[in-house]
């Protein structure tokens, strides 16, 4: 029997990268029923897969319980069909970084889930007051915004968008405390406060690289003993993945609309390579 977290009894996720599998992982461990979707089962396997090996690792380290880790195995579905999730009472959306698919998505989970079910994105830029308003559920809609990789990293920011009840935004809080993260608010506004404050930094890394201010390994060593960050921000972008980052700096520029935000040509010219990153096995490093 699963638990009860701020009303939360059974939670769904759509879209099993890295973000959406680390969120489910995160659920499950904490005992609520998760049922991750997505539309490719190699994704599905691969979540699977990965969410086991971190469990494992969690579990060896002492991080969580044995029974965390064989409770969470339990706890979790993985399907590729979204009508999987037409009885969770909260949907927790991770798919790819595009508006047009993201509210596709939205639209058809509105048909699908419970009238009461809260949706949650975990969208990097995307305006939440924008995707709520392509729902029926205004209110009970929200930017609920995990980092990477999510079983590791303690904050997640919590946007309400200009709809969202405070209702919504206190159960959302409450559930992410529960799940042992810290979080931090920020008003709907474009990138949010950490990626709009990160993602210019790795932009500007790629801008140094392409006017040969230095090599890759030069820019990420000087930031990372230099700035004291865990990883250079030409790693942290092939970990983040550079479709991403680009979505993101996109979102930013027609946002916010300074030039100061227009993405490095270099960032783009790795997207249309298809050099994703690390999740492409190649993006400004090979792996
Ligand atoms: N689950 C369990 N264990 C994991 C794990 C996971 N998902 N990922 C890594 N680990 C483990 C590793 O296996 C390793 O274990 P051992 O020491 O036993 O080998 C341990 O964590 C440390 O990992 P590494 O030795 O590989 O590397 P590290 O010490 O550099 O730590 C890191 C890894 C925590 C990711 C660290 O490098 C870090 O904090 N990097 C920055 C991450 C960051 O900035 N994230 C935010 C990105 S921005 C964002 O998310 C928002 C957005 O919208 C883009
Ligand atoms: P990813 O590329 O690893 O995974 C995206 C997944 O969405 C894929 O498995 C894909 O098959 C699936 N998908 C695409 N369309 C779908 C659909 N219609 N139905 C179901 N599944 C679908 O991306 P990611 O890095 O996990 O990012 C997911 C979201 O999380 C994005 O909005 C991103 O901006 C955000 N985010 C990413 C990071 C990061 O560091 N990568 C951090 C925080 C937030």
């Amino acid at each position: 029997m699963g638990i009860e977290i701020a009303g939360f009894k059974s939670v769904g996720v759509i879209g099993g990268g890295q973000m959406g599998a680390g969120i489910a992982q995160v659920c499950a461990t904490h005992g609520l029923q998760t049922t991750l979707v997505d539309i490719s089962d190699n994704q599905l396997q691969k979540a699977r897969a990965g969410i086991t090996t971190s469990l494992e690792k969690l579990a060896s380290k002492d991080v969580i319980t044995a029974a965390a880790r064989d409770g969470a195995l339990k706890s979790l579905l993985f399907k590729n069909d979204m009508q999987a999730l037409a009885g969770c009472d909260l949907i927790i959306e991770a798919i790819t970084e595009n508006e047009r698919v993201k509210v596709e998505v939205f639209q058809k989970l509105d048909k699908i889930a419970q009238a009461s079910a809260v949706f949650a994105s975990n969208t990097s830029s995307i305006p939440i007051t924008r995707l709520a308003a392509t729902t029926t559920r205004p209110a009970n809609f929200i930017g609920m915004h995990f980092m990477n990789p999510v079983p590791l990293m303690k904050l997640v920011e919590i946007i309400p968008g200009l709809t969202t009840s405070n209702e919504t935004t206190t159960r959302i809080l409450e559930l992410a405390h529960a799940l042992g993260k810290e979080t931090s608010r920020s008003a709907d506004y474009p990138g949010f406060v950490v990626n709009r404050i990160l993602m210019p930094m790795i932009n500007e890394a790629f801008n140094a690289l392409m006017e040969g201010v230095a090599s890759a390994e030069d820019i990420d060593k000087g930031m990372k003993l230099g700035t004291n960050q865990p990883m250079g921000p030409l790693t942290l972008a092939d970990f983040i993945g550079l479709d991403t980052c680009l979505a993101i700096m996109r979102v930013l520029h027609e946002g916010l609309g300074d030039p100061r935000y227009r993405p490095s040509p270099l960032l783009v010219k790795h997207v249309e390579a298809g050099w994703l990153g690390r999740k492409t096995k190649r993006g400004v490093y090979t792996y």
